[in-house]
């Protein structure tokens, strides 16, 4: 079966699925994005995904092609024309085609944005990585300043990647100063005495949806939260690692830079809060 995508205004089956080369999102990574995962056919946590989508634009002075209730509309089309049960939606808006290439903004009046939708199929409740834990290597933090907003400028992120298989791990670490801002593509913590340890939000970091999900649940379990900065070095002497993220909810991190973690096995509290979150947001999911 062909896939079905959303390509400003169209569903087209993704063989014909065409964008502009003057567009600014291909030209200048002038675009935000947003990946939502699916469960069962339906969407977890879309209002939290529209919120930061919607801060992401204000932040860059970007309009939206759609309301959010048309994007919510064009999300359900797409699970259903592509028959997705598990996986995920990406979705990205840009600031359009304006003229060739120009570092001033086009008015949001005159270019209207672009926006592609796609589907991805992917087995997000059996993980391979949950039941045994990833391995993560520390690299610097060489990102620009505003993390918070989730932009497409992800050739950074995909170079710490690269780095992280080349020496056999899944994921790298970012770090900042001395101390960890996030993963390459989720939010960082540690676990030490029962308290779990994540930085604070502030631009360094994207805040994450399922970040926001995780330690109100925590709260919730009568989990202990502190929100600071930590040091690989102390992420490496923690009873328990983890990361967390839209389509991989919380992962058990068991080695950071070659030492690991506690006995090397998956820590109880990234598994508890796994199953909450999962049975939590599963009450929510439209
Ligand atoms: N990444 N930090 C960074 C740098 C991220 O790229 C992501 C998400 C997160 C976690 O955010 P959330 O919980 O809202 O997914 C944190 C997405 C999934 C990606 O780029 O594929």
């Amino acid at each position: 079966m062909t896939r079905t995508v959303y390509v400003n205004g169209e569903y087209l089956p993704e063989t014909e699925a065409k964008v502009s080369i003057f567009d600014r999102g291909f030209l200048m990574a002038d675009a935000v994005y947003e990946v939502t995962s699916v469960i069962g056919g339906k969407l977890i946590d879309f209002a939290g995904h529209t919120a930061r989508l919607e801060r992401s634009l204000s932040e860059l002075e970007m309009g939206s092609p759609v309301t959010m209730d048309e994007l919510l509309a064009i999300h359900r089309e797409l699970i259903a024309k592509n028959n997705i049960d598990e996986g995920g939606v990406y979705l990205q808006i840009t600031r359009g085609a304006g003229s060739d290439r120009d570092f001033v903004w086009p008015d949001p009046e005159e270019v209207p944005g672009g926006i592609v939708l796609f589907t991805f199929a992917k087995p997000l409740l059996n993980s391979k990585t949950m039941d045994e834990g990833i391995k993560v290597i520390s690299v610097e933090d060489l990102r620009w300043g505003r993390r918070d907003i989730k932009t497409t400028q992800l050739l950074y992120p995909s170079f710490a990647k690269m780095q992280a298989k080349r020496a056999g791990c899944s994921d790298a670490w970012l770090v900042e100063d001395g101390f960890v801002t996030e993963g390459y593509a989720n939010n960082a913590y540690i676990v030490k005495d029962g308290t779990i340890i994540t930085r604070q939000l502030s631009s360094d970091i994207l805040h994450g949806i399922t970040r926001a999900a995780i330690l109100r649940f925590a709260e919730e379990a009568q989990i202990k939260v502190e929100e600071r900065p930590f040091t690989i070095a102390e992420a490496q002497e923690a009873d328990e690692a983890f990361v967390t993220s839209a389509t991989g909810f919380s992962q058990p991190v068991i080695e950071i830079d070659g030492a690991m973690i506690a006995d090397g096995k998956p820590g109880p509290i990234a598994k508890r809060l796994r199953e909450i979150y999962v049975e939590e947001m599963l009450k929510t999911a439209i």
